[in-house]
């Protein structure tokens, strides 16, 4: 970290872009965002009052554009995972037209920093004509999109200048995990024990987001290998996946290098084709229940060349150094906040790489902060 100021760097508390000081916002950020939602005597998450009942919706439909809407696939699992609610996901600009038979108590979830996304703005007017309740999940609140939902929930990420969104989305995660549980309880999903574990877990966050951010060097490692190359493939499983897909789009967003990401199961049925010691494979496999089958998929790799760059945590970390070239290591953390952990240094990748490119990180070529038009 550069810590002199100069003129330029004013805004940016001496970070060379916004985008990395934004990155290091995340421990701050996921705490102020749990601050809203959890009650620190009960230890319970408490969502503001909503206009209709969580315990009567019967399913859920998400949808949201960009990061935002990994951010969405990952609420996903935990909203069917924990609180068994049927979901529906699509980005804003399929979803818009698509017409999915909903019933009226349904949900429509929005997710959006900037509130102002056209696509997701014109998706929530679709919805809105099948008369669901329409619940957004913001970061600005006074936004166009806050007016026309029936009730949101805020991030508490502050004002993101980057044009590559980063504390944004794992205020995002935060609050859909909050919702994930609140949803969880009132369908009666949840018995107050595994409420506290949860809870807990995420309570702990902040700290591990600090502990993670603390990984610089061996991310900057990574960095050196990523830049070098043409294309990048992303992998992962389970709530892991939007992890891939969130990195990838990073990378693409800010670098220019081309990445895509797969399910790592989904690999064998085309993209192992690619893969080859030019095609560096950045992998999430910390230690969750899906981590011997991830395993085992980077391994199928490796054995056809694929130089593997593996992000994992303290518990993954003996096995994945047997096969891996690279790896960054977070702590252990329970299973449900993982991807929230695990989301920082991938991000913080692309951003490194992006450095080492030389682009222009905070705005990047053909893109805005805000997309207002379809
Ligand atoms: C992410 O890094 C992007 N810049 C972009 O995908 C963004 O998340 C998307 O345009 C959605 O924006 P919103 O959250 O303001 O609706």
């Amino acid at each position: 970290q550069v810590t002199t100021l100069t003129a330029g760097a004013i805004g940016k508390d001496g970070y060379r872009h916004y985008m990395e000081k934004e990155l290091h916002e995340h421990p701050l950020v996921i705490g102020q965002t749990l601050q809203r939602m959890v009650d620190p005597a009960t230890r319970k998450v408490v969502l503001p009052e909503l206009p209709f009942s969580l315990a009567d919706v019967p399913r859920a439909v998400i949808t949201a554009c960009g990061s935002a809407f990994y951010a969405g696939m990952i609420g996903r699992y935990w909203l069917e995972e924990i609180a068994r609610l049927p979901v529906d996901i699509d980005v804003a600009s399929e979803l818009r037209y698509r017409n999915p038979p909903l019933d009226r108590h349904s949900l429509g979830l929005l997710i959006s920093q900037s509130g102002e996304t056209a696509d997701t703005l014109a998706a929530l007017r679709a919805l809105r004509q099948t008369a669901v309740h329409i619940l957004s999940v913001l970061n600005v609140e006074h936004s166009s999109m806050a007016r026309e939902s029936d009730a949101v929930l805020g991030t508490v990420a502050g004002p993101e200048i980057s044009v590559a969104s980063t504390k944004a989305f794992t205020a995002q995660l935060t609050v859909l995990a909050c919702l994930s549980i609140a949803t969880a309880r009132a369908r009666g999903h949840l018995d107050p024990l595994r409420e506290e574990e949860l809870v807990s877990a995420l309570l702990d966050l902040p700290t591990r987001a600090a502990d993670a951010l603390a990984q610089h060097d061996a991310v900057r490692a990574m960095a050196r290998v990523v830049a070098e190359a043409r294309d990048v493939l992303y992998l992962g499983r389970g709530s892991l996946f939007p992890v891939a897909m969130e990195g990838a789009l990073k990378l693409k967003e800010i670098s220019y290098i081309h990445a895509e990401a797969y399910a790592a199961g989904e690999m064998k049925h085309g993209p192992i084709s690619l893969i080859d010691s030019s095609v560096p494979i950045v992998a999430s496999a910390p230690h969750t229940p899906l981590f011997d089958k991830t395993l085992s998929n980077l391994q199928e790799a490796k054995a056809r060349g694929g130089r593997l760059l593996v992000f994992t945590d303290t518990k993954g970390a003996e096995r994945v150094s047997a096969i891996a070239e690279q790896m960054v290591v977070l702590p252990h953390v329970h299973d449900f906040v993982t991807p929230i952990l695990q989301v920082i240094p991938v991000q913080m990748l692309a951003y490194e790489v992006a450095v080492l490119k030389g682009t222009d990180v905070d705005q990047p070529r053909n893109l805005a902060k805000s997309v207002t038009v379809e």
